[in-house]
């Protein structure tokens, strides 16, 4: 059987970076559910539609075929046989993912595939419903969360460092918002599962953090 690793908590975590380290150590596949999200959230923005728009972008669900695959260990999602992976990292496409994956049809497009991966693949999968939802039987759930200040202080040095100039203020509402929505959507919410370990990355180092997290997938297995 393979061994499946969720991992969820808020936007800004941390948990894309962790998971990576933790896949390379335990040579497990990452999975980036988020990123999926995000390359339906490209195709609805190209088309044009509202992210109010439920029946639309229900619609547009059929013609999306998201696969992913994976060069030099990085995962590539692909979306209707375009790689848009260098594509969806923007506010915008993860505005319109997280407005758009509270909708059922969005939502079951990609259930079928994230249980496949997890079935065949020894994973680490990251995102907001793994351990409630998608892998109720995951062998270690981890709910990876840290303060929205510390959140948003990382998303500022990260732009920064890119030379944008970003507004605090904005970043720290736009993961307020971000957090609101994705914790009280009606399918599959943002919450920790009941058998998750909490843990909080606000005082602790990339390293810590991953440790600690090995440390935890060691005693489960
Ligand atoms: O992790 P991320 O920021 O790339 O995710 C973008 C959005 O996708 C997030 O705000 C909510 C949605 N998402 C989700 O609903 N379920 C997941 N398993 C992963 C992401």
């Amino acid at each position: 059987m393979s061994m499946n690793v969720a991992i969820d908590g808020p936007a800004g975590a941390g948990k894309s970076t962790i998971a990576k380290n933790v896949a390379a150590e335990m040579k497990y596949i990452y999975v980036d559910t988020g990123a999926m999200y995000r390359s339906l959230a490209l195709y609805f923005i190209r088309q044009g539609i509202d992210k109010d728009d439920e029946a639309k972008i229900s619609e547009a669900c059929k013609d999306c075929d998201v696969t992913i695959g994976y060069e030099d260990g990085k995962q590539q999602v692909i979306l209707n046989g375009e790689n848009v992976t260098g594509l969806i990292r923007t506010e915008e496409v993860g505005n319109m993912a997280s407005a758009s994956s509270v909708y059922k049809d969005v939502r079951a497009k990609l259930l079928n595939l994230q249980r496949k991966l997890a079935k065949e693949n020894d994973v680490i999968m990251d995102g907001r419903d793994i351990g409630t939802c998608i892998l109720p039987d995951a062998q270690a759930k981890i709910f990876l969360t840290a303060s929205v200040d510390t959140r948003a202080d990382r998303r500022y040095k990260e732009l920064i460092e890119k030379g944008e100039s970003p507004d605090l203020e904005k970043i720290k509402k736009d993961i307020e918002e971000r957090d609101y929505r994705d914790s009280h959507r009606e399918n599959a919410p943002l919450k920790q599962a009941d058998d998750a370990v909490l843990v909080d990355s606000s005082d602790m180092s990339i390293e810590e953090v991953t440790n600690a997290i090995i440390d935890i997938i060691k005693s489960k297995m």
